[in-house]
C-alpha cells in the first residue's frame, strides 16, 4: 500500500470548494431517471446524458471526481475520447462504484446487506488499470419497527472494512458510504441515534482491517427527520445535530466528509451543507458534497433528452455544482438560486 498516493487523492478529492459527482447509478437506477424525462434507457442514451454532465464548461471549478458505474467507466465521449482520460485532462478524478447492490439480509425482515466482495481484489486491479483512482461502496440501512438490527449494522460495518482494505491494497481510495435511509415516520432523534450507532460501529471495523484513515472519505447521510414523520426539523437543526453526530464518531485522521443527497430536494441539501459548513470553521475533516441526484436532477429536467437542450442541462448542472461549491464555506445563501 502506497500511504503517501492513498492520503494525496484523498485530500484531492476534498479540495477547498469542491465536491463529488455520484454518476454510478446501476442500469436499473439509472433507467428511472431517465424515464421521468420520458427517455429510453439505451447504452447510447447512458452515454450521452453522462456526457453531457461530464462535459459542461467549468464544472471543473467545483467538481474534483465523478463516480462512475462500470460500463461508464469503458465508455467515450462524442468526440471518441475515453470518459476517463477526458476526465483526467481536466483535474477530474475517475471513480468507480464497486459494490453489487444491498440485498436481503438472512434472518432479517427488511434488512439489506451489500454484496460484492467476492473477487473484488481482481475487479479493484482492472478498474484501476482503467484509470479509476477511488471508489465507493454504500452499506444501507433502514429505520423502521425494531430496525435496525444489530446484525445488520455490524454485517455492513465489516463489508464497509473489508472493502476498504481492498481498495487501499490496490492503491484505491475507498469512499466508505453507510446511508441511513431518509425513508419512513421516525423523527429526528432516531436517526441521529442510529447514524450515531452505525458510525461507532464502522470505524471500529475500519480500525479492525487496519485501514489507513488518512486515505478514506467517509460518505454519510445527514441527520435528518424521516420523510413521512409530522415534525420536520429545520435546517439549523439538522446542521447541529449532524455536526454533533460526526464530531462524536468520525476520527480527525479521516481528510474529509462528504455527504450523500439521499433524496432531499436539491436546494434543501445545498442549504444544509451550507449550514454545516457556516456552523463550525475549525472542524477536522473537509465537509463537502459527493450527491447524486440533487446535483443531477435540474440537469436532467432542463435537458430532457433533447439535443437541443443539451446546453441547458449543462447550464443547470454548473449552476448547481457552484451553488454546492459555495455551500463548502458557508458562503450560499437562497439569493445566488435566484441569480442562478
Ligand atoms: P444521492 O445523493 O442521490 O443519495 O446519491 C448519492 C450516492 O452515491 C448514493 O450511493
Amino acid at each position: 500500500m502506497n500511504q503517501d498516493t492513498l492520503t494525496s487523492t484523498a485530500r484531492e478529492l476534498v479540495a477547498p470548494a469542491k465536491g463529488i459527482l455520484a454518476a454510478d447509478e446501476s442500469f436499473s437506477t439509472i433507467g428511472k431517471r431517465l424515464a421521468s424525462i420520458g427517455v429510453e434507457n439505451t447504452e447510447e442514451n447512458r452515454r450521452s446524458y453522462r456526457d453531457l454532465l461530464f462535459s459542461t464548461p467549468g464544472v471543473e471549478a467545483y467538481i474534483s471526481g465523478v463516480i462512475m458505474f462500470e460500463e461508464t467507466l469503458g465508455q467515450r465521449t462524442s468526440e471518441g475520447k475515453l470518459f476517463t482520460e477526458a476526465l483526467t485532462e481536466r483535474g477530474i478524478i475517475p471513480g468507480i462504484k464497486v459494490d453489487l447492490g444491498a440485498k436481503p439480509l438472512a434472518l432479517h425482515n427488511n434488512e439489506l446487506v451489500t454484496s460484492g466482495l467476492d473477487g473484488l481484489r481482481e475487479r479493484l486491479v482492472g478498474f484501476r488499470e482503467q484509470g479509476a483512482r477511488f471508489a465507493k461502496w454504500r452499506a444501507v440501512i433502514t429505520i423502521g419497527d425494531g430496525i435496525p438490527s444489530e446484525a445488520c449494522i455490524v454485517a455492513n460495518a465489516h463489508a464497509l472494512a473489508h472493502y476498504a482494505a481492498l481498495c487501499q491494497e490496490a492503491e484505491i481510495v475507498p469512499i466508505v458510504e453507510p446511508e441511513v435511509l431518509m425513508d419512513g415516520g421516525h423523527d429526528i432523534d432516531r436517526c441521529e441515534q442510529v447514524t450515531s450507532r452505525t458510525l461507532g460501529e464502522v470505524f471500529t471495523a475500519l480500525r479492525r482491517h487496519d485501514v489507513l484513515l488518512e486515505g478514506i472519505l467517509l460518505k454519510p447521510n445527514m441527520v435528518i427527520s424521516g420523510t413521512e414523520s409530522a415534525s420536520q426539523a429545520s435546517i439549523s437543526e439538522v446542521a447541529e445535530r449532524t455536526m454533533r453526530c460526526l464530531l462524536r464518531n468520525v476520527p480527525a485522521a479521516v481528510p474529509g466528509i462528504v455527504f450523500l443527497s439521499g433524496g432531499q430536494d436539491d436546494v434543501l441539501a445545498t442549504a444544509h451543507l451550507n449550514a454545516m459548513n457556516g456552523l463550525h470553521v475549525d472542524t477536522p475533516w473537509e465537509l463537502s458534497f459527493s450527491y447524486g441526484r440533487a446535483l443531477q436532477q435540474g440537469a436532467l429536467k432542463a435537458w430532457g433528452g433533447k439535443p437541443e437542450q443539451f446546453a441547458a442541462g449543462q447550464k443547470a448542472f454548473f449552476q448547481r455544482a457552484k451553488a454546492n461549491s459555495a455551500a463548502c464555506s458557508g458562503r450560499w445563501d437562497q439569493g445566488l438560486e435566484k441569480t442562478a
